[in-house]
């Protein structure tokens, strides 16, 4: 199959695959088609025995910069409950090999909840957090108020999605919700050595192990998820959304009117 917004590179002698997300001129913004594109590559890794793990990266300016504001800026509460598009996210989630993630630049909103699913997490030194999805007048939506908030605990998750405010690769690793720095040069290659290793395991054995890590994260994850994304979705009924990602698009500060 071939594919327009990801590039999938499946390297010999390793058992892995790398996915790259490639809409550089949107800074990779999660747009409909790339996470049709997204899920179904994993589709045909779930059932490819060459594959036992995977990485999945974005570029080193951005690994991925939220959904696409501008395809989601005239959405209504409705299309967010029916189209399929967040659910994808869930998708992705119930992968069963290991996902190792090599962030490099901005990792926001949806693309940081992109990153909430995968296994282990390498970033480089440039890696930029944040779920700013505040600033545009809505929610994280595709799991970000549940993971975060099991990821770091309900202050720093109440902070962080709160203000909207970015925060540093340093940041992210002091609180726990990656693994680990290095330098922009050996971000990708560091995740594919260790993405490597883990595919040289008992791939049934990785298996049971990822599932079994995700039970003690996820008690009741699947249902407060779907609570997240109603929220979600009502929130496109609002003026102050539409105002939000209109002002985003025009380039200008949002004027919020709280209705
Ligand atoms: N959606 C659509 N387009 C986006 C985008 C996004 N999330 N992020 C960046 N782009 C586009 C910009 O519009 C711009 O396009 P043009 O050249 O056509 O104007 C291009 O990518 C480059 O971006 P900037 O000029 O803004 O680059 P910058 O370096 O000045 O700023 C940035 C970088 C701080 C990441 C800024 O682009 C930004 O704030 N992006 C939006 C981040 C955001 O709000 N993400 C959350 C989205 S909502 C979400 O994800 C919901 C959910 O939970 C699923």
């Amino acid at each position: 199959m071939s594919y327009q917004h990801i590039l999938i590179n499946q390297e010999p002698d390793t058992k892995i695959a790398v996915v790259a997300l490639n809409r550089p001129q949107a800074l990779n913004a999660l747009n409909f088609e790339l996470m049709t594109e997204l899920t179904a590559a994993f589709r045909a890794f779930a059932k490819d025995d060459s594959v036992s793990a995977v990485v999945l990266t974005g570029n080193d300016k951005a690994f991925a910069a939220g959904a696409d504001i501008k395809e989601m800026a005239t959405a209504t509460s409705a299309e967010m409950l029916t189209k399929g598009y967040l659910e994808m996210w869930d998708e992705l989630q119930a992968f069963k090999k290991p996902i190792v993630a090599a962030v490099s630049g901005y990792c926001l909103g949806g693309g940081a909840e992109l990153v909430m699913v995968c296994d282990i997490i390498i970033a480089s030194e440039t890696a930029k957090f944040g779920q700013p999805e505040i600033n545009i007048g809505v929610i994280p939506g595709a799991g970000g108020t549940q993971r975060l908030t099991r990821a770091v605990g309900k202050v720093k998750a109440m902070e962080l999605i709160l203000t909207g405010r970015q925060f540093t690769a340093e940041e992210a690793l002091s609180m726990g919700l990656i693994n680990k720095i290095v330098p922009v040069a050996s971000y990708l290659d560091e995740a594919k050595k260790l993405a490597t290793e883990i595919a040289s395991k008992p791939p049934i054995a990785v298996r049971l192990a990822k599932e079994a890590i995700l039970r003690a994260a996820s008690t009741n994850l699947h249902d407060d998820v779907e609570f997240e994304r109603r929220l979600f979705a009502l929130l496109f009924a609002t003026e102050d959304m539409r105002e939000g990602m209109n002002a985003f698009i025009e380039k200008r500060k949002p004027a919020w009117k709280g209705h």
